[in-house]
């Protein structure tokens, strides 16, 4: 199937000299929810920025619905909903005005069941006719989805969509975000918030100092990247190890009274049964075993510091 957006060899350099993208390639999957994850300054909004027309890319070529988004600015642009970190709202218009008129913008025919449906869907209802400077910082992060919402577009962006939102808006939004990929919509969003991409996305896409460094199916990420450790408690500590225990690697840890083994996850033989024979064999006994499975947050934090000791070296 043809990809919904297809950025090829895209690069950014500002005005200034910096360069905030390398040469990024990506496709995003049409109907699916893709998260751009990566640390303050890796360059996500210049990429969405990028795609959505607002920054104008130093190299490379993107299509939003396979319209070039250069040449074919107006048709790409209609099919894309763009809510943006930052905001912009304060202002004296109503909730209502402002959105129908974002729908406006784009020469769409008022629609105001449509309108009506999403202000309901963003419990913003009861608040259409206040001024939108009179609305709470989460309330106008709502009225900033609308707007993006408000053309009826097939591809959404939404650039740290629950940053300093409450936790009740943050589970609608999710929710929200689910409707919109049941009605066929495709959502790329950037977060800080690791349990969100867990959460909500079918890909991840890593960003690092303006580079691509992974875009993978969460599912194979997590199985991939993903490690599992078993922690053994001893019933008393041990100084060194002896020789033959090497190969696993173990980490001695708690003053001697802990042995961390580290096992891939994605290996047949875990390796888990040999371990525990040799400790059985040089008479280490234990009390206790517990074993834990790395997070989507611990995979992130090792991928980022990889590329960036990867970066080190080059430079
Ligand atoms: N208009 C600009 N002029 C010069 N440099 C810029 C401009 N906009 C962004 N940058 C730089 O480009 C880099 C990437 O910025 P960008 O906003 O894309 O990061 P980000 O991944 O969205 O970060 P955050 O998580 O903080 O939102 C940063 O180093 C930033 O300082
Ligand atoms: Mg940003």
């Amino acid at each position: 199937m043809q990809p919904i957006i297809s950025v090829q060899g895209v690069g950014k350099t500002y005005a200034g000299g910096f360069t905030a993208l390398k040469s990024v390639d990506l496709e995003i999957t049409r109907g699916e929810i893709f998260a751009l994850l990566g640390p303050n300054g890796a360059g996500k909004t210049t990429l969405i920025s990028i795609i959505c027309g607002i920054v104008n890319a130093t190299n490379g070529r993107v299509t939003a619905d396979g319209h070039d988004i250069q040449r074919e600015f107006r048709a790409a642009r209609s099919k894309i909903g763009l809510v943006p970190q930052e905001l912009s709202t304060d202002s004296f218009e109503s909730v209502w005005a402002t959105v129908n008129f974002s729908r406006g913008l784009f020469g769409k025919a008022p629609n105001p069941e449509y309108i009506e449906k999403i202000l309901r869907q963003l419990s913003l209802w009861e608040k259409k006719d206040s001024r939108i400077m009179a609305l709470s910082g989460g309330m106008k992060r709502r009225v900033m989805i609308a707007k993006a919402l408000s053309h009826e577009p097939s591809i959404l962006f939404l650039d740290e969509p629950t940053a300093g939102v409450d936790v009740e808006l943050r589970r609608d939004m999710w929710e929200m975000v689910r409707g919109l990929r049941a009605n066929g919509v495709t959502v790329i969003l950037t977060t800080h918030y690791i349990e969100e991409a867990e959460e909500m996305a079918d890909r991840i896409g890593v960003i690092n100092g303006g580079e691509l460094v992974l875009v993978e199916d969460k599912h194979t990420l997590m199985r991939k990247l993903g490690k599992k450790q078993l922690a053994i408690q001893l019933q008393s500590p041990v100084a060194a190890l002896p020789e033959s225990l090497h190969e696993f690697a173990l980490e001695v840890a708690d003053e001697g009274n802990q042995l961390i083994y580290t096992f891939d996850t994605q290996r047949e033989q875990t390796g888990i049964a040999d371990l525990l024979r040799a400790l059985n064999q040089h008479g280490i006994e234990f009390k206790d075993l517990h074993s834990s499975e790395s997070s989507l947050e611990e995979i992130f934090v090792n991928l980022v510091h990889q590329n960036q000791s990867e970066r080190q070296q080059a430079g």
